[in-house]
């Protein structure tokens, strides 16, 4: 198989990547962070998440940022709807996308959602349906695809399995979340040709952390294979707070410097997308883990 021609980011940062700063970042800059982001050239940016702030307080914020942006035409702005009280209140903000989110390991639903695969697959139907009724499109992400903090190896057939289902169910595109960086590209490729037997290979994404610094590598791969969908994070910022020691997204503007290297299209302008990493890091304290990024800003 060869590499697309053209790629779409999905920028996951102002939610994946702040979901887990322990000290409150306002909405103001959130906002700042989204509109800049859009300015860069992304077209689909996830910026919040209706959850419950108990449990992931930095998106309590959620009606306040998903209500405040300021909108760009051709930018589909989206937000994770665990259920349908998630996705009501996402609907009265106007939310363009929503995604719902599941694992492919039984102990990781449990600790991120309070629920087993199949409950969570039950909860998600109402969700898929009144969605539908909205006009609303949804995602379908599955976690732990190349390994779970809690059981450790994850079948592909498994991956598979809960993909399928949540595709059937009427996601238009299920995104591959190797929740905790641990895959490797043979790996990547293996898990992608088994969900890939039961699901077009268009309708899926990757969603790689780079806990253990292989996500481009494994996007490498699995674009070799013909996945054309990318979910990244500006400065690689972020972690899920359900999988201990998981790091941030592989960052966007690493992903963008590997399109361009390859000559393979993304429509993002990268020295806009890497001030805006430079920006976000220094205005959050964190450190910019692009390395791209930290490289175009010595320049
Ligand atoms: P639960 O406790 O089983 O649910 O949580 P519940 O229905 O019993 O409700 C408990 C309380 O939460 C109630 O409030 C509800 O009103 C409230 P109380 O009566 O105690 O005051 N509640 C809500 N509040 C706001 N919005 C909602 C909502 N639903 C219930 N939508 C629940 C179940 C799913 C809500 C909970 O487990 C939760 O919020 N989990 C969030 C987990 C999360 O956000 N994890 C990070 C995102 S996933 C991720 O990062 C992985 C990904 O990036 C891919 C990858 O990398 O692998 C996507
Ligand atoms: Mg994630």
């Amino acid at each position: 198989m060869a590499f697309p021609n053209h790629v779409r980011l999905v920028e996951v940062g102002p939610r994946d990547g702040l979901q887990n700063e322990p000290e409150p970042i306002d909405t103001q800059t959130k906002l700042a962070l989204i509109d800049r982001l859009g300015a860069a050239g992304l077209t689909h940016i996830e910026a919040a998440s209706f959850v419950s702030p108990k449990w992931v307080p930095q998106m309590a914020d959620h009606r306040e940022v998903m209500q405040g942006l300021t909108r760009r035409n051709g930018v589909t702005y989206s937000a994770l709807t665990p259920n349908l009280k998630g996705l009501e209140a996402a609907l009265e903000c106007g939310v363009d996308e929503v995604a719902v989110f599941g694992a492919a390991s039984e102990a990781f639903s449990q600790k991120n959602i309070n629920c087993s695969v199949s409950e969570s697959l039950e909860r998600f139907a109402p969700v898929l349906e009144r969605a539908r009724e909205a006009n609303v499109r949804v995602r379908g992400y599955v976690s732990c695809v190349l390994g779970c903090p809690y059981e450790g190896e994850i079948a592909p057939a498994k991956v598979a399995e809960v993909s399928k289902a949540l595709y059937e169910m009427g996601c238009y595109e299920v995104s591959l979340g190797d929740t905790i960086g641990t895959g490797t590209p043979l790996k990547a490729k293996r898990m992608i040709e088994a969900v890939a037997r039961d699901i077009p290979m268009t309708q899926l994404a990757a969603h790689f952390h780079d806990t253990y610094g292989q996500a481009l590598a494994n996007l490498y791969a699995v674009m070799e294979e013909g996945i054309a969908v990318v979910d990244s994070s500006v400065a690689g910022l972020g972690g899920c707070p359900y999988a201990k020691g998981a790091s941030g997204n592989v960052a966007s503007e690493d992903v963008v410097y590997l399109l361009d290297g390859l000559g393979i299209e993304s429509g993002i302008d990268l020295n806009a997308l890497a001030a805006t990493g430079t920006w976000i890091t220094q205005t959050i304290g964190r450190p910019n883990r692009s390395k791209v990024g930290v490289a175009l800003a010595a320049k």
